[in-house]
């Protein structure tokens, strides 16, 4: 027979537990003069299945972007088929609690839906893209705060990805995505988001593309610079002058995917290209069961440099976007080598702010 514990022991567990959750600061309330804190929410926290991670969002985050549930391989699986029931979650979520969202995405060359993968026709693609983008836009004109119209048009030096879109509709294909959200969307911001676009010549590419979009009369409020790097080899000289560089297109710069990796990268370049992966081996995979307190120690250094960096630069940064809640949900368990264990967040496995957290929260002066 299960002994009862005493009331008293039972209701101070829970207080202590409700006390540690409420005297954790609040990175959207530390940082409310200075820019958006968000997440990406996957499936499961949309549909409130995790309660732990549903208490933390609400205490921590003003911004939430869907990890998957808005991309076109979900939202629109079949010609002219519409699922739209994640996203109206997202939606309900959000209004609920006074958080933004930043729909993602528009048009991407990946996590298309399955009948856009042989399109031969030009004609069917461009039906498929003023569909969707007219569709989907406008239904959540109004009830999201933002889009990622285009994701991840450009390769490394700069030129436009040779894409189903580029091939098929030209290398205007980007103005006319925009044009028509602009259109679809009159009451929502409407951003061009990419990784490594930080980088010289990346990010000449997409001053070039911001440039043509805004010289088409065509409205394009901000740019996303994803933040997918390396814990101890943050590229900040890079990121400091790409502030500067797309604010001066008069455009909100915001950090859209943030995430450090603690992991050996099996190739020198950083690379969020999800088609790159390799497989796995053990001195690739080194923190199975914890991370070891000198790379938390990195962590939190660069994750410090970088929210320094951000608070400086705090008038022209209007969002700084954590790709995932905690540890457990990252991508990078599973990229570029599936079955890893990675520490790229502030939050732990258990939902624990880390050292990092700390360190994030100290850049503010009081
Ligand atoms: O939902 C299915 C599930 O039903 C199935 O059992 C499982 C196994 O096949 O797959 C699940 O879908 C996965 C989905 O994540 C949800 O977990 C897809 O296979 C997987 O490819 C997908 O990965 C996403 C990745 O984009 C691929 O596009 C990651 O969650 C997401 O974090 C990542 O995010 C991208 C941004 O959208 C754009 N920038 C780069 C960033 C990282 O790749």
């Amino acid at each position: 027979m299960i002994k009862k514990l005493p009331l008293i022991f039972s209701v101070s567990a829970v207080l202590f537990v409700g006390t540690a959750i409420a005297q954790t600061p609040s990175l959207k309330d530390v940082f409310k003069k200075e820019f958006l804190i968000g997440t990406a929410m996957n499936a499961q926290q949309i549909e409130g299945k995790d309660t732990a991670a549903d208490r933390l969002i609400k205490q921590q985050f003003n911004a939430v972007t869907p990890e998957n549930c808005m991309k076109a391989e979900i939202i629109q699986p079949r010609w002219d088929t519409y699922n739209f029931d994640l996203a109206d979650k997202l939606v309900a979520f959000a209004k609920k609690n006074n958080i933004k969202i930043n729909a993602h995405n528009l048009i991407w060359h990946s996590q298309l839906p399955a009948f856009m993968h042989h399109m031969q026709s030009a004609d069917s693609v461009r039906q498929y893209f003023v569909n969707h983008i007219t569709k989907v836009a406008s239904r959540y004109d109004g009830k999201v705060y933002s889009w990622d119209v285009v994701n991840e048009a450009l390769n490394e030096d700069g030129t436009l990805r040779k894409d189903i879109f580029l091939d098929k509709l030209g290398d205007d294909y980007i103005v006319e995505a925009f044009r028509l959200a602009q259109k679809a969307a009159p009451h929502t911001k409407l951003y061009y988001n990419d990784y490594n676009i930080e980088q010289p010549k990346k990010r000449a590419g997409a001053i070039a593309l911001i440039k043509k979009i805004q010289a088409a009369g065509v409205r394009i409020d901000g740019v996303g610079i994803q933040g997918h790097w390396k814990a101890g080899n943050v590229p900040m000289a890079d990121i400091e002058e790409s502030i500067k560089e797309y604010s001066a297109l008069g455009i909100e710069v915001m950090f859209t995917e943030l995430d450090l990796s603690v992991l050996p990268n099996p190739w020198d370049k950083v690379t969020a290209d999800v088609s790159a992966t390799t497989e796995g081996s053990a001195k690739m995979n080194p923190y199975t069961k914890s991370l070891p307190d000198s790379m938390q120690q990195v962590l939190a250094k660069s994750y410090a440099d970088l929210f320094t960096l951000f608070v400086k630069y705090k008038k022209d940064i209007s969002r700084v976007t954590f790709w995932g809640v905690d540890d457990g949900q990252s991508w990078l368990n599973g990229f570029p080598i599936r079955g890893r264990t990675n520490y790229p967040l502030l939050f732990d496995r258990n939902l624990k702010p880390k050292p990092a957290f700390f360190r994030v929260i100290a850049t503010v002066k009081k």
